[in-house]
């Protein structure tokens, strides 16, 4: 089938590569004229693990293509994604003014049938305005649905969330536009039998917002859980061990750390907030999840105060950026404000991130930043974990200490064993684990 996706970023891209992957003919529309030139020459202008040779190959093959031009993609394709930003506006909503452009351009160039489903993430009620939008301003009688399919991919995982999905949702209004989903998809859930909810447009738009609001609700849980822990010398690790092997409550996303980040989480769950509110509830249970995670990277900061004492002056390492692992993504990163903070606490910072630094040096030019994330130990005063990398997990304490001046360790995401640490001789903080003291140990050897 011919799809047309109107967006080509992290979300876009990868969708229109898979759809491509699994046998589609893709035009990707983006209004970037700089990512649309960098995308023909082969070029990914975001890191995703997999995705440039996933794009090229599909590329070569000519089953995947990129235009500036939303004229073109509709007139190529009979199904239109949209999947541009919605960013969140000031007041916590979402900014819809790209998708309310998106639908109004496809409506003026619709001249017969078209689905467009809106895969962005956006708050309740929005298909209703997309299709009220395309049929004001498309030409008398020309037939179309709208229809929503929210996408679920997490950033360092994306082609295989889209590849593999815990589910696919059609919020359709109508059979043909669930026919016409259901042809798309089928190479991904036929072979795999993944779960296929089809319900109204409605229920779809919810569903994302409810889904990713409740992840970041887990998150907020276990990191109020370790503050608690913090206090009372238990170890959040132990405790969400314990939790998890309750089968209703399982173990993922309780890692406690320094608070989640990332283009969704944040801008989705003050978008839930906001649109709940206009409708006249209010989600009072999810401002509290906002609180703390604002308070976790808070919390933080004092852990690094009180483990560095003085910080003016003090030269300050730090590995990681990204917002989480396996991504170059630094939107709503938890260590740009603690990196702001220390900068006007009068430290000197240098930092690495296996991807990151690129975005990161737009974002934070007056830091160092290093070439490798040893050497650019030597002569600190400390060491703060923000980013759960493989190659910090797989450190070597031996060499991390040999260079350190000081051999402090704040850990945000909790990648070191306290024990391990102490017996190394680091002064080791993390999250939510209490400080180890000489001959105590967590269990029983
Ligand atoms: C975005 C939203 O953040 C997410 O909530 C939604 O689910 C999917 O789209 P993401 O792909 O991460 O996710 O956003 P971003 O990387 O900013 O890509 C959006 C793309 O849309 C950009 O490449 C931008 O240039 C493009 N765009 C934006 C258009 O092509 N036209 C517009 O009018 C606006
Ligand atoms: C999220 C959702 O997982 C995905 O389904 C949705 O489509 C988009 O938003 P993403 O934001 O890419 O994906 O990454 P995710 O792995 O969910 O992590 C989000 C943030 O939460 C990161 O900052 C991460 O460090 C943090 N996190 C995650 C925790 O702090 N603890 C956890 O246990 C899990």
């Amino acid at each position: 089938m011919k799809i047309c996706i109107i967006g080509a970023g992290y979300v876009g891209l990868v969708t229109g590569a898979c759809f491509a992957e699994i046998g589609h003919e893709v035009l990707c529309v983006d209004n970037n004229a700089a990512k649309i030139a960098l995308l023909r020459k082969g070029k990914i202008p975001i890191y995703e693990p997999g995705l440039e040779e996933l794009v090229k190959k599909n590329q070569d093959c000519g089953s995947l293509r990129f235009s500036e031009s939303v004229e073109e993609g509709v007139g190529f394709a009979k199904v239109i994604f949209i999947a541009v930003s919605t960013p969140s506006k000031a007041d916590g909503s979402a900014d819809l003014s790209a998708v309310e452009n998106v639908a109004r351009l496809v409506a003026q160039t619709m001249t017969e049938y078209k689905l467009i489903v809106d895969k962005s993430t956006v708050p309740v009620k929005t298909g209703e305005k997309v299709a009220d939008t395309i049929g004001r301003c498309c030409k008398k009688g020309v037939p179309f649905d709208v229809a929503s399919n929210p996408e679920f991919l997490r950033e360092g995982s994306a082609i295989q969330d889209t590849m593999f999905p815990d589910r696919i949702i059609f919020g359709v209004s109508s059979k043909k536009a669930e026919e016409i989903l259901r042809e798309i998809y089928a190479p991904i859930y036929t072979p795999t039998q993944i779960p296929i909810l089809v319900t109204n447009i409605k229920s779809a738009e919810i569903i994302k917002h409810a889904s990713n609001s409740f992840l970041a609700m887990k998150i907020s849980f276990a990191n109020a859980l370790s503050r608690i822990c913090d206090l009372s010398g238990a170890d959040i690790q132990e405790v969400v061990l314990g939790m998890g092997l309750d089968k209703r409550i399982g173990t993922q996303f309780l890692n406690a750390g320094i608070g989640y980040g990332g283009s969704c989480f944040p801008k989705d769950v003050s978008a839930f907030i906001h649109i709940s509110k206009t409708l006249g509830y209010d989600f009072d249970l999810l401002r509290c999840v906002e609180k703390v995670n604002a308070d976790q990277g808070t919390h933080f900061y004092k852990k690094i105060e009180e483990t560095f004492w003085v910080l003016k002056g003090k030269k300050i390492a730090i590995w990681g950026l990204a917002f989480k692992p396996n991504t170059d993504d630094m939107r709503h990163a938890p260590i740009v404000e603690i990196i702001r903070r220390l900068k006007e606490e009068g430290s000197i910072i240098v930092a690495y991130d296996p991807q990151a630094m690129p975005n990161a040096k737009v974002l934070i030019p007056d830091i160092q930043y290093a070439e490798d994330p040893y050497t650019m130990l030597s002569g600190c005063d400390g060491l703060i974990v923000a980013t759960e990398w493989e190659i910090f997990v797989k450190a070597d304490l031996d060499q991390m200490k040999a260079k350190l001046a000081q051999p402090i360790v704040v850990d945000g995401r909790n990648i070191f064993d306290p024990w391990t640490m102490k017996e190394k001789g680091f002064v080791y903080v993390s999250v939510g684990r209490p400080k180890m003291h000489s001959g105590e140990r967590y269990i029983y050897e």
